[in-house]
């Protein structure tokens, strides 16, 4: 095979030396011989398949037909493991190893001979992990995503998973969940391989990589226990042995800030995760893209919210796949786009939606007639987040948008578990929960803390909802009316360390605002008498985390991994 070009592969392999030698003749144990160095391009599986993450179980029989790809184009395949970060399962959060997954990817993808690279990647942290690391190699790349999990019906309704167990862990709380109903929804919820079925962080992250233009179109929604994934995996490792050949496009080509408004306004559309919002953010910094949280309230602003998915409406991410998937709700977008944005396929985001349609109207609402006039996100700033906090506008209850309430603060999450079910707790329903040093420093690693549960003597109230604050994130599956990633967070000092029990907090997400009704001198003196914490972890990568995060409103990487690799000199091997 002749590419035309010099392979990287072939700085490895390509040599007549002793070098050349030792290369190849390492390979001779997984049964390659002279004529795979031939100049075929090799392929690097990125695999992120792991027991501790049942949402890439599958990752394995995927990787079989990618391999079937990359040979029936004349291609070798290379599968190389990395770190996978299971959600449930990954303490003290799977966040806090994203950036560690993300330098695992870059470093493996780097410090090998490849040519192009296929990222294997589904539960909510690995793919943003994966999209990062690659984006700082830039060699030529395809997604590969998990596919939702098939949903088990319990008591006559289609489970989801997340949302299904955020919904019952609440009446767990409130007591009014049986045993058996609990012993038959455990064994339900997650009952196939596959990420979280409804518009969650897994779903929006995949869903937004068609977008960016890394994934082949219609691939993100297929279930992952579909046939039609393995075929597309198939076609994923034929079209990587093509962009090896050709040399590209590269992330660094798709990832444009086009691209990246074009992620941003399907995000909103279909009401997805606000965890996006945080990897979006790191991702362009990574490839120098500028991108801000108001970005995301400007296009949140023009577009309205088209995809009824849980955890906002009714449907899970296998009827959007009925519907069209994500081709089609990009279709319905279309004059919202910039259409002319190259994709991996070679063909620009138009060409590539160009036939596709809506199938199912209760499932993607026309752009005339949307389920909601503005995206499902909004940003919120004020003296109670300088540099912005986040709210799921389209899993809020609509009246609490604009609201005003006493605080109830929490110091920690340890705090909280032991007050908030208190009977003493001096807290009514128009009463805003106040949780802090839950960021990412604070956390550390931001966990999906944000979601704080509604007391118990108010749930036996029949309260379902009410105005939460903190400097956590909360899954994608979760719900109400809930604040998130305010920043600066309060373990640097941001004002949510100065909130006290019973200040007036003031939440006006149609004009943009987070207030914290206190005089600035008071919270002046409050600031002066308050101590930083100790940090709670000294060594390790735990400590380096802690050192080195940034802010949520700049994605929460690392200060010394944004930016485009060194010119010339990361991606040459020594
Ligand atoms: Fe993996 Fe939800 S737990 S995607």
């Amino acid at each position: 095979m002749n590419p035309g070009r010099e392979l990287r592969s072939a700085r490895w392999f390509g040599t007549v030396d002793i070098s050349g030698f030792a290369h190849r003749t390492t390979l001779t144990p997984i049964g390659l011989s002279p004529e795979h160095f031939d100049g075929r391009p090799f392929i690097g599986i990125a695999q992120s398949w792991s027991d501790f993450a049942p949402c890439n179980v599958h990752f394995r029989q995927i990787a079989e037909h990618l391999k079937r790809g990359v040979a029936e184009a004349g291609g070798v395949a290379m599968e190389f493991p990395t770190i996978s970060l299971g959600e449930n399962l990954a303490k003290p959060t799977a966040m806090m190893f994203r950036n560690l997954m993300a330098m695992d990817v870059e470093e493996s993808i780097r410090m090998y001979p490849m040519d192009a690279v296929v990222l294997l990647g589904g539960c909510d942290k690995t793919l943003p992990a994966q999209l990062m690391g690659a984006a700082s190699v830039d060699l030529p790349t395809v997604v590969v995503t998990a596919g939702p999990t098939s949903p088990r019906s319990y008591g006559g309704r289609e489970l989801g998973g997340g949302t299904d167990v955020w919904k019952l862990a609440e009446r767990v709380r409130a007591d009014t969940a049986d045993r058996a109903e609990v012993g038959g929804l455990e064994a339900a919820i997650m009952s196939t391989p596959g990420h979280c079925a409804e518009m969650g962080s897994a779903s929006t992250i995949t869903a937004l990589s068609e977008a960016l233009g890394l994934a082949l179109p219609g691939s993100a929604t297929v279930p992952a226990m579909d046939g039609r994934r393995l075929a597309g995996a198939a076609r994923a490792g034929r079209l990587a042995v093509e962009l090896a050949l050709a040399g590209g496009p590269t992330p660094a080509a798709l990832l444009t800030r086009e691209a990246f408004e074009n992620a941003i306004t399907l995000l909103m559309a279909l009401g997805g995760s606000t965890n996006a919002i945080v990897h979006l953010l790191a991702l362009a910094g990574r490839v120098g893209v500028p991108l801000t949280l108001d970005d995301f309230a400007a296009v949140s602003a023009r577009t309205p919210l088209l995809a009824n998915l849980r955890p906002s409406g009714e449907f899970l991410v296998q009827d959007l796949d009925a519907a069209g998937g994500v081709p089609a709700v990009l279709k319905e977008l279309a004059p919202l786009l910039h259409t002319g944005v190259p994709t991996v396929t070679g063909r620009t985001l138009g060409e590539e939606i160009e036939s596709a349609a809506v199938l199912d109207r209760e499932v993607i609402a026309p752009l005339s007639r949307p389920r909601g006039r503005t995206g499902g996100l909004a940003v919120v700033r004020g003296s109670l987040a300088p540099d912005g906090a986040v709210i799921k506008t389209s899993a809020a209850r609509a009246d609490l948008l604009t609201h005003r309430g006493r605080a109830v603060v929490f110091e920690d999450v340890r705090d909280l578990a032991a007050r908030i079910d208190d009977p003493a707790l001096d807290v009514d329903e128009s009463s805003v929960l106040v949780l802090r040093n839950s960021g990412p420093k604070g956390g550390p690693g931001m966990p999906e803390w944000g979601m704080l549960p509604i007391p118990v003597k108010l749930l036996a109230q029949g309260v379902t909802d009410m105005v939460r604050i903190s400097d956590a994130r909360m899954s994608g599956t979760a719900f109400g009316t809930v604040v998130l990633h305010v920043a600066p967070e309060s373990a640097v000092g941001g004002p949510l360390a100065l909130a006290r029990d019973g200040d007036v907090v003031s939440l006006d997400v149609p004009n943009g605002r987070l207030d914290l009704e206190v005089a600035p001198e008071e919270l002046e003196r409050r600031r002066r008498e308050s101590a930083p914490r100790a940090p709670r972890y000294r060594r390790g990568y735990k400590a380096l985390f802690v050192r080195h995060v940034r802010q949520a409103d700049t994605g929460c990487d690392f200060d010394f991994l944004r930016g485009r690799p060194d010119e010339g000199s990361d991606n040459v091997p020594d």
